[in-house]
This record gives structure tokens, sequence and C-alpha cells, in this order.
């Protein structure tokens, strides 16, 4: 059983210091109560020695390290800092309530038996989800890579130039295989981009009409998400089998090949929604383009779709990239990011997001999309899949996929089984033999008992996708599944003959003929060896956790233990199908449901759905289930969302996604949510108020003494209080959002849960409700049922390892952690907002304003020069321009700390040298900053600072320099000229001339 409040401050008092620490000391300073000194032996007891020691591993000061920064922020115990850090008004009475930690050995144990209650069939279902071979050479050195997935969004150029080469070669690959102009950095999944896609088409389009046609063979998950975006925003869906008169509209999906696999040409659809004033859709599976016409071809003016079967694990539906293309003139509409090249300060190619990948954040309510969190990680294996099969090994295996299907096909018929469809790509629609309907269940059922997972379509109909993995061994299951001697493995003669007298069934007049990844990334990295060199030049090119700590506020970049990440390749986890028999995957319900349940305790909420894929779904689910709660309690006229205008960009977006109307609510000088005004705003909008949107801990960093009277205020004026639980990690243990006061929440378990940011993705982002708005959720915010699903072990595992007093004490030191870096540079710069005590919670900002004016050195010269030593930047002017948001996390150790604020402190030095005139205005360390090694050995050294101050700024960084790849990006040169594809090689030659 818990502690109560006493016991569990006892045990985070000072740790009496003589001598060094052991790690099982250590170990018992965090996690047990002060016991008598044993009698007769100094030796510990056998129950401490084998204690969990997964919570000292995750995080990162040693009680002798936090004996040392409590000093330095004046307090003698973490108890006296957290009561002095969070308002009583807060605080939760009770420890949480989660099972007693396990060591790592004792997690992965469970795991393992939760794995092992999953059943790994082969999976024949299609739908969008097709199993395939992760190459060796990428599972390793990309999935398993810290490298690549602790990596954050590559919003620092500079030392992103590796994932942003993997994004540029996946919009190379989309765009090509798509036949359109230009394609995004990847999207959550495909019904989700279906939805972009229908809400693109009615902004650009120039039809006034709200009706959306979708194709009745389109993918029912995605019909199920369209029909969720579509409601809030008054669009109106009209299912149509694309064959007749269109009715007027603005635009229209068609699936390509369908659903039900019937592969079929709609260059004529596309006609005549274009002169009927609508544009087309086209939802394609890629592979199917390299053997089929392209979208572009055919008149598409989007494609979208999901590129997981080039090498991405099932995964139980997830994570995923999807994709969006478009044509020429509606790039500067797309959602998401966009990976566009431009030049550095020596005139070379060097890649970067363009502007309006950050567009939430400058157009927040008029933003296209709420989309933040997207794909990378997904993206970029995508991408290596195609980079390492090249056109003709993706073409091979298309042919193969389809062969297997003809020849499935084939064998059916002569069993007296009808194709539906005579020309498909992967999937064969059968109708079981006339003679005896309704026998599909038995069809399916012995399949299943064959170990294959064939698609129930409805009594008379079963339908079969091919895939990578499909061999004739499949085939002949199948068959035998259907009836027949089960004996007779060659009935209507040897698998040989069947395939030499079996045409394609591809449409004739559709075939491809267009080439597509011609760029030379595609050609050039056959062999494993230049893969596995290719993969690691481009990792070297980046800064990611495995380096340095990455203090990036509100995105907290602690530790993805390796542990966590251990299950999500076993196949139990990473090979089950998302609409498998449900009784197939009992072990993942029950991690689900454990991790649901786990994550109401900590927020104190009573229902979570893990559904959402980013913190984005996951608002937007929120917002849904409100505008449901007051529709049902017949007050639908309750629109308006209240959003402080320090508010992340997202919830903005997605407030106008679920149908609201934002009206902001000013902050006052501390950065605080200004009463005056939020009191007028509900005194103004009280019978149309649906809601408020606050995050806390703020955006600012601070616990803000008044959200209890903040949600008091909104309640009684009869709105509900949503609270962006992006900031969880300053809260877990000691508060929780559901005791006081919110409604509804969404988490980021890609931040405070350890899912790693994979360079910009993957994310969960749960969504966690009262009671009362429960019955209003949303059922269809994701494609797949239980969204990313397949990275949930590792959050699961965090909890499993931390305990709830290991969480707790996660949380404390986050906070110890801000605040002694806080105190650090508070003699350098000015921090921008402290709560009581001139206390921060989990991150602090530093504000550069003043500096900037007086100096004319910006917050983007610190974050470049930043490089220099060997660090990523805080986050840049959010939610404050012209400062740095820094967020230590628990898990970076005092050493580490240390280095940032010695190298912070070394800056402010350089800075102040500027401001005295040592340093030239202009010429100077932090405005060329920063700088590469091929700048640093030219013949000519044109500075008036020695290389070395460049070079070497802190002794520490001679013994292992990050060394990056480019010097400082020219943004708006690469907005002025938008190349979102590999650019020819000899761009590169010439840069170099
Ligand atoms: C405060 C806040 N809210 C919402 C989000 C959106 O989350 P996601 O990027 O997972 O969509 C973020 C992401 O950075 C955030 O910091």
């Amino acid at each position: 059983m818990g502690l109560t409040e006493g016991e569990s401050r006892d045990r985070i008092g000072p740790v009496k210091l003589s001598g060094p620490m052991t790690e099982g000391e250590t170990a018992h300073a965090w996690s047990r109560p002060a016991r008598e000194a044993p009698v007769m032996t100094d030796r510990s007891p056998l129950r401490d020695l084998s204690a969990p020691s997964f919570v000292t591993r995750h995080i990162g000061p040693s009680a002798a390290d936090r004996v040392r920064m409590l000093a330095a922020v004046g307090h003698e115990s973490m108890a006296g800092l957290v009561a002095a850090a969070v308002p009583e008004a807060i605080r939760a009475r009770t420890p949480l309530d989660l099972p007693e930690a396990v060591s790592e050995a004792g997690a992965l144990a469970e795991l393992r038996t939760l794995a092992g209650r999953n059943r790994v069939l082969t999976s024949m279902i299609g739908l969008g989800y097709h199993d395939t071979i992760t190459p060796g050479v990428i599972l390793r050195n990309v999935l398993e890579n810290p490298g690549w997935y602790t990596a954050y969004t590559p919003y620092q150029p500079e030392i992103s130039q590796g994932r942003l080469e993997a994004l540029l070669n996946f919009q190379t690959m989309v765009a090509d295989l798509a036949g359109l102009d230009v394609a995004g950095a990847s999207l959550l999944d495909e019904a989700t981009a279906a939805a972009e896609a229908m809400t693109l088409a009615r902004r650009a389009g120039r039809s006034k009409s709200a009706v959306f046609v979708v194709d009745v063979d389109a993918l029912p998950q995605t019909k199920a998400v369209l029909a969720t975006r579509a409601q809030p925003l008054g669009i109106t869906l009209v299912e149509s089998d694309l064959t007749g008169d269109l009715p007027e509209c603005f635009g229209v999906l068609v699936q390509y090949p369908g659903a039900s696999g019937r592969a079929a040409g709609f260059a004529a659809l596309a006609d005549r929604a274009h002169a009927a004033g609508a544009l087309v859709v086209a939802a394609a599976d890629l592979l199917a383009l390299t053997l089929l016409a392209a979208p572009g071809e055919q008149g598409a003016d989007i494609a979208v779709g999901s590129t997981q079967r080039f090498g991405v694990p099932l995964g139980f539906g997830g994570p995923h990239a999807a994709y969006m293309a478009v044509r020429q003139g509606l790039q500067r509409q797309m959602p998401g990011r966009l990976v566009g090249v431009s030049v550095d300060a020596d005139g070379r190619p060097a890649y970067r997001l363009a502007l309006q990948t950050r567009e939430q954040h400058i157009r927040r309510e008029k933003a296209t999309s709420n989309i933040c969190t997207a794909q990378v990680l997904l993206a970029v294996i995508a991408s290596m899949y195609a980079v390492y099969h090249g056109p003709e090994g993706l073409r091979r295996i298309a042919q193969r996929v389809h062969r297997h299907a003809a020849v499935l096909a084939a064998g059916l018929r002569e069993r007296g089984v009808t194709i539906v469809h005579e020309e498909f790509f992967d999937t064969v629609l059968a109708r079981v033999p006339d003679r005896v309907p309704g026998r599909a269940g038995e069809v399916v059922a012995a399949a299943e008992a064959a170990g294959i997972n064939l698609r129930h379509v409805d009594a008379d109909h079963v339908a079969i996708a091919c895939d990578e993995k499909t061999t004739t061994g499949h085939l002949r299951a199948v068959w035998r599944a259907f009836g027949g001697d089960p004996l007779d493995d060659t009935l209507g003669g040897p698998l040989d003959d069947i395939d030499r007298v079996t045409p394609d069934a591809l449409p004739a007049g559709l075939l491809r003929t267009s080439a597509y990844l011609t760029h030379p990334v595609f050609h050039a990295h056959r062999s494993e060896t230049a893969m596995l060199r290719y993969l690691r030049r481009l990792q070297d090119k980046d800064i990611a956790l495995d380096r340095s700590m990455i203090p990036l506020g509100s995105c907290t970049m602690k530790l993805n233990a390796t542990t966590e990440m251990e299950p999500i390749t076993w196949p139990e986890f990473a090979d089950i199908h998302p609409f498998a028999p449900i009784g197939q995957a009992a072990g993942y319900v029950e991690l689900i449901e454990t991790l649901e349940a786990w994550l109401a305790e900590v927020t104190g909420y009573d229902k979570v759905s893990v559904q959402p894929n980013a913190g984005s779904q996951g608002e937007f689910a929120g917002l849904l289930a409100i505008r449901g709660y007051h529709q049902a309690r017949g007050e639908a006229g309750r629109d308006v969302c209240l959003i402080p205008a320090s508010a992340h960009g997202t919830n903005a977006a997605s407030a106008v996604m679920a149908g609201m109307r934002v009206v902001v609510v000013a902050c006052d000088g501390d950065g605080n949510v200004d009463i005056g005004d939020l009191a007028a705003k509900i005194g103004k909008h009280r019978d149309a108020l649906a809601a408020i949107m606050v995050t806390y801990p703020s955006t600012h960093g601070v616990y803000e003494e008044t959200i209890v009277e903040i949600c008091e205020r909104v309640h009684e004026a009869g709105g509900q209080v949503y609270v962006d639980g992006a900031n969880l990690n300053a809260l877990v243990g000691l508060a929780k959002l559901g005791e006081f006061g919110a409604d509804v929440s969404h988490l980021n378990l890609h931040k405070t849960f350890c899912i790693p940011h994979g360079g910009g993705g993957p994310g969960v982002g749960p969504v966690a409700v009262k009671a009362h708005l429960a019955p209003h959720l949303p059922g269809h915010v994701s494609a797949a049922p239980y969204g990313s699903a397949g990275i949930l072990p590792i959050s699961w595992a965090y909890i499993r390892m931390m305990g709830g007093e290991g969480l707790r004490q996660a949380t404390e030191q986050a906070i110890l952690s801000a605040n002694y870096l806080a105190r650090r540079l508070a003699a350098h710069y000015p921090v921008l907002y402290t709560g009581r005590d001139g206390l921060v919670a989990h991150e602090c900002i530093i504000d550069l304003r003043q500096i900037t004016k007086e100096t004319g050195v910006t917050v983007d010269d610190v974050a470049k020069r930043l490089i220099d030593y060997g660090f990523h930047a805080p986050t840049m002017s959010f939610p404050v321009a012209g400062t740095l948001m820094i967020e230590p996390t628990e898990s970076e150790d005092l050493a580490e700390l240390d280095r940032f604020a010695d190298a912070m402190i070394a800056i402010r030095e350089e800075i102040a040298r500027v401001a005295s005139g040592e340093y030239d205005k202009t010429d100077n360390p932090l405005r060329n900053a920063p700088h590469t090694a091929d700048c640093l050995t030219a013949d000519e050294w044109p500075h008036p600072y020695p290389r070395s101050v460049a070079a070497y700024p802190m002794p520490g960084l001679r013994e292992g320099k990050y060394w990056p790849p480019v010097r400082r990006i020219d943004q708006a040169h690469g907005d002025r000229n938008l190349v979102c594809s590999c650019p020819p090689l000899d761009a590169y030659q010439a840069a170099d001339d």
C-alpha cells in the first residue's frame, strides 16, 4: 500500500554523505524509508541488495548530486523544494496507487508473458496494412538505433542534416511514385491523411459546395475517420461507386486500388470532377504504384496513403508514416512538415524545414492543420527501404506480390471459386462457391486453423491480400481453406504450371510507363556495406540524445531506456495486424488496458484512450468529447473555446477542427492567465462558452497559483476545462489533473512517458476524461483501433520499472534540475517567469530580448553557437519571441547539467565581448556560428578571432567534438526558392567549385 504524505517526504530528505556512495546506497537513499541500522553486520539486507535499480538509471543525478543541487537552490530537502514550488491547492493527497517497481529483467519477463498471449498468424487481411520485411541493416541501424530514434524534430537544421536528408529522400520517393510535384515529410496515418486532404480540397478548391464524395470502395477506417472529421466542419460525406454523375461537391476521394482489391483507372472521373470545380484525392498504395499508372498521371490533385509496407512492421496498427503529395500550386496548403533545400553561409546546399512547418505557431486558429508530431522515424525507415531496394527492387517486390495474387486467384478459380474483380494488384476478392452460400466464415476459420488470417467480408465473400512475405506455401494453405482434398497440394497441376499459364491481372491500359526513383541516392546503396555506411554517415551529421542533452522546453527529451525499446521489435508485438481477430491480440489488449488504467491513476481521470497517435489528435478527440457533451445536454450552441495567448499552436488549430470559435485570453506580465481578462471573456461569451484550453504547468514553465480558480470560473459559466497535458512531467505523483478541476486532457507519451521523439515522431497522445465526458469520446480519430499500439510497450515498461514512487521522484528531480539550471543561469541571463519563492516548474525561460537590444546578439546566435559547444539549442522563441526555454528533465546527470550551464555562461561572456567592442559587432564567433571543420581548415581565415576560439571554446571539447556538417542555413532563401525533392548531384558539385 501507499505511504502517507509525511512518510513520502521523509524519504527524500537530505542524504547524509560519508565517502562516495555505491549504486546500492544511492538506490537506498531514493527508494526505501530509513531503517534502523542492522545489528551485528554492516552488510545490506538481501532485500535492499535485490531492490530494482532502474529508478537510479532513469534519474541522472545521484543522491550526492541532489544534495549539492538542493543547496544551490536554497532548499534543505526535496520535500521543502516541492512544497515551495507546487501550489498546495493542487497537491495530490495520496501517493500513486501503482504496482511496486520491478527491475529491467523483471519488466522484460512480464512483457514476454504478455507477448506470449498474442498469437502471430500470417496476415492476409490487407485493408491498407501489409506484412513486410524490414531489412536487417535498417532494423538494427535505424529502428533500434538511438542515434536515429532519440533525435528531435529538425527545427535546428544545422544539427539535423542526416535526418533531413532521409526525409528529403522520403519526399522524393513519394512525389515520384505518386507522379505529383511536391510531397510532405509524413503524416500520421492513411485515414487522417485522407481527412487532411479533404480539408485541403475544401480550402483550395473553387467549389462552394459542402459535399465531399467518398469512394464506396475506400478503406473502412478511412471512411470512419473522414466521418469524425467532417461532422464538426459541416462537411457532408456522400458515398459513391464513382461510375455515374457526381453530385455537386468540392472534392472526391478515390481508393486506388480499392479496398476490395479492384484496380481501375480514374482519369475520366478526374476530368468530370475538375469540370465541376472539385479536387481529386487518390488514396493510393505506394507499392502498387511501381506497376500502375501514377495518380498524378490520371489527374489526381492530391495523393495520400500509407508507407507502412515499405519495411515498417504492422505493430497492431502503428506507428506508420502516411504520405501526402500534391500538384504544383497546392504545396503551401499542405499540412505537416515539408523539408526543403536552402544554402548555408558558405553557399552550400543544406536542408531545412520549410517555413510553413511551424505555421500553427504563427497562424494558430487559421492554421491549415493541427499536425505537429508526425511519423519521422517511420518515414526514415520507409525511405531507406526505397534507397536499399531501388526502383528495380521495389518493382520486383511488387511483381512478386502481384504474381502471388494472380496465381492465388487462378488456383481458386480452378476450385470453382468466383473471383469478383478481374483486375487487381495484391488483393483477391473471392465469392465462396455459390452452391454452398454463407460459407465465408468457414473458409476464414479453416484458414485461421492453418495459421492464416483472411478477411471475412460478408457471408459469401472472403478477401485475401498478398504481401512481401507471401509464399507459395501460403497460397496452398488458402486453397485448402476453400475446400477440396486437404492433402492434394497440386490440384490443378503443380503451382509452377499455374504460374506459367496465368496472365497478370493488372489493368492493361493502366500499366506504369513513367520512370521513378531516378535520383542517384536510390541507386548507390545496394550492398549491405554501402547501406550501413550511408546510414552511419547520415547519423553522424546529427545531434541526438546519444551525444548530449537536448534541453528543449515543452518537449521533455528524457531517457528512452533500451529496456523500454526492446519489446517493440519482438514479433509478438511487431507482426500483428490491427484487424486480426481480437483473441489473437490478448496480450496487447491486456497491456493496453493496464496502461490506460495506470494513466488514469496518474492523472486522476476516469477513462483514458490511447487511440490518438499524437498530442494534436488527443486534443481534437478531447474537444469533440466536450462538444458532444454540450450537444447531448441541448446546448449545442456552446462553441467558444478560450485559449490563453501563451498556448501551443496546436490548441487553437484543434479547436477550429472541432468546430469551435477561438477566443484568446491575455496573459499578465508574469506570464499567467490574466484573471481580469478571463472574467471579461467569460462574461462576454457566457452562453456560448464551450471550454477553456490551458496548459499546466503553463507554457511559461510556472505552476500558476490560480489554476483552481480558473477551473471554477469556467465551470460556473457552464464551460468545460481542457488541460493540455504536455507538461505532465512536472505533475506526475505530485498532482492530478482530474482532481484539481480539469475535465479532459491529452498526454504526450512521447514526452512524459518515454516514447522517443524519433526525429519528429512517432508519438502517442492519449485522451483522458472524467466520467461525464467518456460517453462522448469519438470512436475514430485514428485509422487503427488502438492507434500506434506498437510503441505502447515503451510507456508500459517505463511505468512498470519506476513504480509510483519512482515516478514521483522523477518529477521532483525534473523540478530540482530546472531550478538548479535557472539558479546557475540567473546571474548571467534574466529568467523570465518564476512562481512562488522565485521557483520555476520543470523548465525555465531565459530572456535575451534586452541583451539583443543592447548587443545585437540574437537567440538565433546563441542557439547556433551552442552547436559549437556540442549542444542542441533549447526551445527558441516559444512561448515568447526572443527567449530560450530550457527543460533539462530528470534524466541528465549533474555533470551534464553543469556542462550545459558552463556553455551558456561562456556564451554570455562572448556576448559581453561583443558589447564591450572586443569582438566585432557582426564578425564574431556568435554571428558566424556554427563553424564547420571545412571553414576552420580553409586556407583563408578571414575572421578577427582565432580558429581555436571558434572550434574549441571550452577545453573539454578537444576530447570529443561534434562537427556540424553545414554552416548557418539561410531560411529565407529556402522559402523563396522552394525545392522539396532531392537536388541533382551537380548542385553539390557547383557549390564546391
Ligand atoms: C504544450 C503542447 N501542446 C500540444 C503539443 C502537441 O503535441 P504533438 O506534437 O504530439 O501533436 C505540444 C507539442 O510539442 C506541446 O508542447
